[in-house]
C-alpha cells in the first residue's frame, strides 16, 4: 500500500517567522515517517504583491535552507521550488477557467490584502487560491498542514477538485460512476501554534506583511534581537498569566507559545506561571525562543555556506516533482479534451 500524500509550502518573503514553523513546518517535520511528503517553496504566490527581484533568488534558497533546518529530510521528503516545475502554472490555468470569479472575490485574505494596495491590486492576487489549489491538487494530496488562516484555501481547492473538476469532467465507469480525475485534499490543523498572535495586537495574527518588525519572531532573528522584541511584546497590568481569558489575548498568545516552546504543555506551563509577574516571565519566554531557534539557525548557517548541496537537494526535488505533476496534469489536459501533442502521443 502506498503512503497517504502531503504537500505544503510557505512564500519566499522575506523572512519566515514564529507563525511559519509551528503553524506549518513544524507539522510537516513529524508527518514524513508517515506519509510520503511533498514540500515546496512557492515562489510564484511571492510574485502576487509587490516583490524585489533582487531578493526573490536569495528568499527562495533561504526558505528552502529553513526547511530543512526545521528537519525535512530530502532523503525523505520530496523538497523544491514551485517555478521549477511548470506545471503548477499550467494546471492553474486551466482550473482558472472552470472557477468561478466570485469564489475568488469572498476569500478572506484576499479582501484584506487588496485593501491594503487600492488600485494597483494584480490579477495574480485574485488568482492566489486557484494557483495553490493547483500546487495541493497536482500532487493527488491527501493532506495539507496549514495554518488556520489557510483554511477557506482548502475549502476552495476541495470544491474546484470536486464540483468543477470531478463532477463535470470526470469519465464515467461501466456503473455510470464517476472516476475522479483529481484527488480531493483534507486540511491538517493542528490546534497548538495553528494561530500564533501578533507581538503588538494579541488580536491580530503574526504576518510577514506587517510594517512593525516587533509584531514578530522571524526563525532568523538573533538572540538579542528577540529578548528585545519579547521585552516589548504588548501586555496588560494584570499580574499571572492565564488560558482562556478573551480579554487579555496578548497573555494567551505568549503563554501559549512558552508552553509549546519550553516543551513544557499548557498545563504545565498554566501553573508554573499562573501567579507570575510580566518581570519574571518575559526573561523565561526569550530564553524559550532562543533555546528552541537555536538550533534551527546552527544548521540554517551551515547550509547557507554549502549553496552546491542546497542545488542538488532542489534540482532531485524538481525531477521527483515533476513526474508525480506532470502525470496529474496530463490527465487533467485529457479530461478536458485537449488534443495530444503528437510528441505526447508517442510516449503515451
Ligand atoms: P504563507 O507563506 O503565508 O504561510 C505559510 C504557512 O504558515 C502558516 N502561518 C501561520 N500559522 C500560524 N500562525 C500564524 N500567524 C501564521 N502565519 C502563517 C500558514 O497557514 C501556512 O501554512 N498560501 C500559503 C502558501 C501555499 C500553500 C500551497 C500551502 C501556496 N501553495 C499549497 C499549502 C499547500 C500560505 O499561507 O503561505
Amino acid at each position: 500500500m502506498s503512503r497517504p500524500r502531503v504537500l505544503s509550502g510557505v512564500q519566499p518573503t522575506g523572512s519566515l517567522h514564529l507563525g511559519n514553523w509551528l503553524g506549518a513546518i513544524r507539522n510537516w517535520v513529524a508527518l514524513q515517517d508517515s506519509h510520503d511528503t511533498f514540500f515546496c517553496v512557492v515562489d510564484l504566490h511571492a510574485i502576487t504583491v509587490p516583490h524585489d527581484p533582487q531578493r526573490l533568488a536569495a528568499d527562495t534558497r533561504s526558505t528552502a535552507a529553513l526547511y530543512l533546518a526545521c528537519g525535512i529530510d530530502p532523503a525523505r521528503s520530496t523538497v523544491f521550488v514551485q517555478s521549477h516545475v511548470p506545471a503548477h502554472s499550467e494546471l492553474c490555468w486551466l482550473l482558472n477557467c472552470i472557477t468561478p470569479l466570485n469564489w475568488l472575490e469572498r476569500m478572506i485574505q484576499f479582501k484584506e490584502k487588496a485593501v491594503k494596495q487600492g488600485d494597483q491590486v494584480s490579477v495574480g492576487l485574485l488568482d492566489y487560491p486557484v494557483l495553490m489549489a493547483a500546487d495541493i491538487l497536482l500532487y493527488d494530496a491527501d493532506l495539507v498542514p496549514v495554518g488556520e488562516d489557510q483554511k477557506q484555501h482548502l475549502e476552495l481547492a476541495r470544491d474546484i477538485a470536486q464540483q468543477r473538476v470531478n463532477a463535470r469532467f470526470g469519465p464515467r465507469d461501466a456503473d455510470g460512476e464517476v472516476i475522479p480525475v483529481l484527488k480531493v485534499p483534507e486540511p491538517l490543523i493542528l490546534k497548538e501554534g495553528a494561530r500564533v498572535m501578533s507581538l503588538a495586537d494579541g488580536r491580530n495574527k503574526m504576518s510577514k506583511s506587517d510594517p512593525n518588525e516587533g509584531s514578530r519572531i522571524n526563525l532568523l532573528d538573533p538572540p538579542e534581537l528577540i529578548t528585545k522584541k519579547v521585552k516589548r511584546a504588548k501586555t496588560d497590568p494584570v499580574m499571572g498569566l492565564e488560558f482562556g481569558n478573551p480579554e487579555r489575548p496578548e497573555t494567551d498568545n505568549l503563554l501559549g507559545l512558552y508552553a509549546l516552546l519550553s516543551g513544557k504543555g499548557r498545563d504545565a506551563a498554566a501553573s508554573e506561571c499562573a501567579a507570575m509577574g510580566w518581570g519574571t516571565f518575559k526573561p523565561l519566554l526569550a530564553e524559550a525562543l532562543v533555546e528552541a531557534l537555536r538550533p534551527i539557525q546552527a544548521r540554517h548557517a551551515e547550509l547557507s555556506a554549502d549553496p552546491a548541496e542546497l542545488d542538488r537537494v532542489l534540482s532531485s526535488g524538481r525531477e521527483r516533482a515533476s513526474a508525480v505533476a506532470e502525470a496529474t496534469l496530463g490527465r487533467t489536459r485529457a479530461a478536458l479534451g485537449f488534443l495530444p501533442a503528437s510528441d505526447r502521443a508517442a510516449q503515451a
